[in-house]
């Protein structure tokens, strides 16, 4: 059975995941921080309660679905550092804590599960990341926290992208487009059901020679 893990599963474009590739008949195994709405959610949903940021957490969940393959791990949870963003509103503790859970908790779920991606037969390993972490297309400035800690992970999934090429593992950064979800907010001019399926498909089509790449919700692919 193919069987896909989702990060910050229980709101926004995580949860949308879950519930498409269930739609799907695959296992999923649905994370967050709080997993109320995940229970019944559909059939071959499996609810784990998980704070990214917790290695121990990470390493013991990893533990528990030890020997099972996962074809598809999507590190979606994430946060927008907004409350102190600006310059002149800089707070080391928000800073601290965007970078923890947007660049270093992807990379400690990715090791952590390195080996049950690698026994599966897709073998894909994707971190939503942002166009805000582009430093081609940064004119604007501001954000951060937020636009730096995305750069931070882009070039995280670039090493393991050559560090687990040999391994046929595909690791690629996508960009979800701006989403009406509690952190895009109302003005966003794409829904989440249409991000989604565009992440979807484009995760589909992602084959070995595509690894290392930081790709828009639509397929195209993104400058660093
Ligand atoms: N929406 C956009 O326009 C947009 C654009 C570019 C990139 N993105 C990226 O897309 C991803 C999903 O964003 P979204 O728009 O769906 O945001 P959202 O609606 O605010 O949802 C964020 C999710 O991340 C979870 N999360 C945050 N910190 C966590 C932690 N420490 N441990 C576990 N889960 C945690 C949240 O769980 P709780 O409910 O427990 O807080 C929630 O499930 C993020 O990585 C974001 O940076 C979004």
């Amino acid at each position: 059975m193919t069987t896909v893990l989702v990060t910050g599963a229980n709101r926004g474009l995580g949860l949308e995941m879950v519930k498409r590739y269930a739609a799907r008949g695959w296992r999923v195994h649905a994370c967050a921080r709080d997993t109320a709405g995940l229970a019944g959610l559909a059939t071959g949903v499996v609810a784990h309660r998980l704070e990214v940021t917790d290695q121990a957490a990470v390493k013991a969940l990893a533990a528990t679905l030890a020997g099972e393959a996962i074809d598809l791990l999507i590190n979606n949870a994430g946060v927008s550092g907004h409350e102190a963003g600006t310059l002149g509103t800089l707070d080391a503790a928000v800073w601290k804590r965007t970078f923890e859970i947007n660049a270093l908790a992807p990379l400690l779920v990715a090791e952590a599960f390195v080996e049950h991606v690698a026994r599966s037969s897709q073998r894909k390993l994707m971190a939503i990341s942002s166009r805000l972490g582009s430093i081609e297309q940064n004119s604007e400035g501001g954000r951060y926290a937020y636009r730096a800690s995305k750069t931070a992970l882009n070039m995280a999934w670039r090493s393991l992208a050559a560090d687990l090429r040999g391994r046929g593992i595909v690791c690629t950064v996508l960009h979800p487009g701006w989403v009406r979800t509690d952190m895009g907010g109302k003005q966003a001019p794409l829904s989440i059901e249409e991000s989604v399926a565009g992440l979807l498909a484009t995760i589909d089509a992602l084959g070995p020679a595509d690894s290392g790449g930081f790709r828009n919700y639509d397929g195209k692919p993104l400058p660093w």
